[in-house]
Parts: structure tokens; sequence; C-alpha cells
């Protein structure tokens, strides 16, 4: 897989701690963290924020994403409605893992209000040391790039 080790990272106000705590941690293992915000506390849409991210991933700016809220379901809502994108909420490091193997996801959505501080660091690194696998599963995952069209 061809790699530029960008990850775009972005929130709605219920997460900007934990958006912050994830890019400290991807940026440490050699990551560069593309942090989109928000930086301030205010009440703001998760839509716009999962719109924002999606489209650097879309566009190639950025190989992955990794986006939060409080459920972190709103704002994958939003990150699938941009062509190209494949993002699952994921609160456990199995399913973290399987939506790489298996669905080619390039975006990881956590709930902030879901899972723990440690729990959601070991879901970002069960999505970012996974790989997918192809065969069978490109098959199917071609499947879903064809409702797109
Ligand atoms: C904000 O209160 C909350 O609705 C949002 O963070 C998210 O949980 C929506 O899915």
């Amino acid at each position: 897989m061809t790699t530029n080790k960008r990850i775009v990272l972005s929130s709605d106000h219920a997460a900007i701690e934990l958006r912050k705590t994830i890019a400290d941690h991807i940026t440490k293992q050699g990551w560069t963290a593309v942090d989109i915000g928000p930086t301030t506390p205010e009440s703001t849409h998760y839509p716009k924020h999962g719109e924002a991210a999606a489209k650097l991933v879309a566009s190639g700016d950025c190989q992955l994403g990794i986006i939060v809220c409080g459920t972190g379901q709103g704002i994958m809502m939003a990150a699938n409605k941009v062509k190209g994108i494949r993002c699952g909420v994921c609160s456990d490091t199995f399913s973290a893992r399987m939506i790489r193997e298996h669905n080619d996801a390039n975006m990881l959505s956590i709930g902030v209000r879901v899972v723990g501080e440690g729990l959601a660091l070991d879901i970002v690194d069960a999505f970012l040391s996974a790989n997918f696998e192809g065969g069978r599963h490109a098959t199917r995952v071609d499947m879903i790039k064809e409702l797109e069209l």
C-alpha cells in the first residue's frame, strides 16, 4: 500500500481533548497528524467536521482519517456521505482491525462518551496496524463503491 503517512483528525466540541490526545499518540508513531480542529469549546455541529475530514481523505491529501464526537455516530454518518469514504465507529479493537482488513475503511470514528482514553488509543492502534486483505473482500468493497455511482 502506498502511504503518505498523513492522518486527518477532526471532532466536534465534545471530543476536543480526546482528538488532541490521539493526535499526540499517532505523531509519536511517525504519522503526520493533520488536526483540523475545532480548537475552541463552543458548541458546534458535527456534520461539518466529519465532512471536512472526509474530503481530505477522499481527495488523497490524507491517507486516513480519525474523527471523534460524543458517540462517534453522527460524525461518522456525515463522513460516509462523502464519495470514497468508508468510515466505521469502533468501541473495540477487534472491530477496528476488521474494518481495515475486510472493509478497507479509510476512516475511523470513536465516541468519547462511549470509550475511555486508554481503550480509544488501543482502538486507534488496532486500526492503524491492520491492512486490507483484498481478495474476496475486494469484491465486496467494490460493491460498496458501486453504490456511489
Ligand atoms: C453532541 O452533544 C453530540 O450529539 C455529538 O457529539 C454526537 O454524539 C452526535 O452523534
